[in-house]
């Protein structure tokens, strides 16, 4: 069976996560343990929506009853034109949960991140060496200079970190970020991987301190064990982290703000780690 849907063939429900491809979201399995923890009677359905189609997608989901969708890639910039932002996330220029009736939406992905960091015990003030300026980039390094946190970015292509560092300085005053042309991780509390190298099992060119550093090394990405990046970090003894608890952290934050209550974190990261085969 099909665990996801086109959107002109989407089902009645009352959530759902958007993007393309959608295939591989563990979004439902996360919310259908919030709803079961509560015992309430709601659906949550992962449906394919390319980009271009968000408002159309919506419009339809809207005459089928759903109250709220989390966007992912390749949408969230479209969803930060179609939704009324929340005053405090309109810097990010990217949101991924909206409230179809309200028009209203929120980021969860940076504050999801910047808790799990604290998690870490880093703290603003730290340094926080980026890889990547894609799009992924974007909002968590604005997230990270809006709180403080001191940034070092470096991308395969230097021309889309200075953009990305120049862009982020304008929107925040005072933001402290370097670009380097490579990887140096030198009085870095962390070392974020948002490049898309990990999905193709690609190791980037990093010169691992020594585990005295106390360096945490966290992939926004996720596999069912650990990215390349995380096994190189591991080889090196440094702590590591992945994608699942921020993705856990996202959900139940966007649970909160649709419903009001208290989000039940334990079942719903049970959820994620429970169940390693997600196209099963
Ligand atoms: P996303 O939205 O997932 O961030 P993206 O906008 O296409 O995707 O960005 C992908 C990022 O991963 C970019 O920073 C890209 O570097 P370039 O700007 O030089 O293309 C980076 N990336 C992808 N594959 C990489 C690799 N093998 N080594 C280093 N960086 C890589």
């Amino acid at each position: 069976m099909n665990n996801w849907f086109e959107w002109r063939d989407a089902p009645p429900g009352d959530f759902a996560v958007l993007g393309d491809p959608i295939h591989h979201s563990r979004s439902p399995r996360i919310h259908a343990a919030a709803y079961a923890a509560y015992g309430l009677p709601l659906t949550y359905h992962a449906i394919r929506v390319p980009t271009g189609e968000l408002e159309a997608a919506l419009a339809h989901l809207e005459s089928l009853r759903y109250r709220g969708v989390n966007v992912t890639l390749p949408l969230k910039e479209e969803a930060f034109a179609w939704a009324e932002t929340e005053p405090r996330d309109a810097v990010y220029g990217a949101l991924n949960t909206l409230d179809i009736r309200t028009r209203f939406g929120t980021n969860t992905d940076v504050p999801a991140f910047l808790s799990t960091l604290r998690g870490f015990e880093i703290e603003p003030g730290a340094l926080i060496h980026v890889l990547g300026a894609g799009g992924s980039a974007k909002a968590l390094v604005v997230g990270l200079a809006q709180s403080g946190f001191r940034l070092r970015l470096w991308n395969r292509t230097q021309s889309k970190a200075d953009d990305l560092a120049q862009r982020t300085a304008e929107l925040i005053p005072g933001a402290r970020i370097e670009v380097v042309a490579e990887v140096s991780p030198t009085y870095c509390a962390a070392l974020i991987n948002t490049t898309s190298a990990s999905l193709s099992a690609e190791s980037l060119p990093i010169p691992w301190p020594s585990a005295a550093q106390n360096l945490l090394a966290y992939d926004i990405a996720y596999t069912d064990g650990l990215t390349r990046f995380q096994q190189d970090a591991a080889s090196h003894g440094l702590r590591h982290a992945d994608g699942r608890a921020m993705l856990v952290e996202q959900a139940a934050l966007a649970f909160t703000w649709w419903t009001g209550k208290e989000a039940p974190r334990t079942d719903m990261l049970a959820a994620v780690y429970e169940h390693p085969h997600p196209h099963t």
